[in-house]
């Protein structure tokens, strides 16, 4: 998406003869918005429709927990059981119109394909290496990658290691915010990443076997199984703006200033109705005066929902590595009693997390509700009843946990 790639075979034009060992390759204009969109154009050994067997129509079950009271919420994932694959192990976790919002942690590898047929993907890759196969070809990832998979991609993981997943989805479009390109889509000096930063696939792989491969297509709201007779990895080449590729959280240039500066210096992507920010290790505000933790906010027309990375959360108590925080709509939120006197003076930060902030109100699972703490609502009263909830903080925790 950021940029023009091009990877293997392609004729001189569009639209214009193109062979294989003599055989007529089959065209695909993959893209959006009608034909007004980003495109790639795809060169298939076999025509992409080709399909041998309908298989099972799989719909998408959510279980809704609807909570008693609205209240931020606190949910501990480090210790989810591993389950299914890289697909068919999403938990889903919370959702609304824009955005599934699961963790993953398989337990098994992909013994078919899959293709989101009606999303858009952002994978966060909190544990694990391996490579995303795709139609276009391979993208390697690691921990701290995100990995951008635009719908229409036929992909399955080849994973190395343990994986743990943080997965949005959406029924909209991810891209790089507006305001961080220019006219001509080029990334500019003050984006907090660069072009270089971004990898798309970097290795096309042409696969010629016949046999019989299983396609899972996520349409509709449920999972339409297909079988086909040929290697769906079949392109010769490719090229447009469409594929899928990754970033790297770590490659995140984080933005300081003399003063506080809003969450949204953090934003990394933007979706239909909401954002993914990262927060990264940075320095911290300046001014001799600076309070660096934020001041409290209403968030009166967005969700917050924040993820846990790696850091020190010592200063927070209860929040680890996995923890999801949840402060919904309606409410204010803020640093826990004490955290802003005690952040005064504080130079740096270490602590590393993704933000989602929807601007519509998230629903929660049933897997949210067996894993949220019950008491997070609780903690400004109790923390002030404790007299110094700051009281085990230390020099490099006023980052995030100022934000919760
Ligand atoms: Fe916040």
């Amino acid at each position: 998406m950021p940029f023009y790639q091009r990877l293997g075979d392609l004729p001189r034009k569009r639209h214009i003869v193109h062979r294989d060992n003599g055989t007529l390759l089959t065209e695909e204009v993959m893209g959006f918005e009608g034909f007004s969109g980003l495109e790639s154009i795809l060169y298939h050994l076999q025509s992409p429709c080709r399909v041998v067997e309908l298989g099972e129509f799989e719909p998408i079950v959510r279980v809704e927990w609807i909570p008693d009271a609205h209240a931020h919420r606190h949910i501990r994932t480090w210790d989810i059981p591993h389950a299914g694959d890289a697909i068919s192990g999403r938990e889903l976790l919370m959702w609304n119109g824009d955005v599934e919002i699961s963790l993953a942690r398989p337990a098994e590898t992909m013994d078919y394909f899959f293709r989101n047929g009606e999303g858009d993907e952002v994978i966060f890759v909190h544990e694990g290496s391996g490579t995303l196969e795709t139609i276009f070809g391979d993208v390697p990832y690691k921990p701290g990658d995100y990995i951008v998979v635009p719908r229409g991609t036929t992909y399955r993981f080849a994973p190395v290691g343990e994986q743990r997943y943080l997965v949005f989805e959406t029924p909209g479009l991810i891209t790089i915010p507006k305001r961080y390109r220019n006219e001509h889509g080029q990334l500019m000096e003050h984006a907090p990443y660069y072009h270089r930063d971004i990898h798309p696939p970097a290795d096309l792989k042409t696969y010629r076997e016949k046999g019989e491969y299983v396609v899972k297509v996520r349409v509709r709201d449920g999972y339409q199984t297909y079988v086909v007779d040929y290697h769906p990895f079949d392109v010769v080449g490719w090229d447009g703006y469409l594929y899928p590729w990754t970033f790297s959280i770590h490659d995140f240039e984080p933005i300081t200033g003399r003063i506080h500066q809003p969450p949204p210096s953090h934003q990394t992507f933007q979706g239909q109705n909401f954002v993914i920010c990262s927060f990264c290790p940075r320095k911290l505000d300046f001014d001799p005066q600076a309070v660096p933790i934020p001041y409290h906010h209403s968030n009166l027309q967005s969700e917050e929902m924040i993820y846990y990375v790696s850091g020190n959360f010592g200063s927070r108590k209860g929040v680890e590595v996995g923890s999801i925080t949840l402060h919904p709509s309606g409410l204010p939120h803020g640093p826990q009693p004490g955290l802003a006197e005690k952040s005064i003076g504080m130079h740096e930060t270490h602590e590393l997390a993704v933000m989602c902030d929807t601007f519509n109100p998230l629903r929660l699972t049933a897997f949210a509700r067996d894993l949220d703490d019950g008491t997070y609502w609780r903690s400004w009263y109790a923390n002030a009843q404790d007299g110094d909830a700051a009281g085990d903080t230390d020099a490099s925790g006023a980052g995030l946990t100022s934000h919760l």
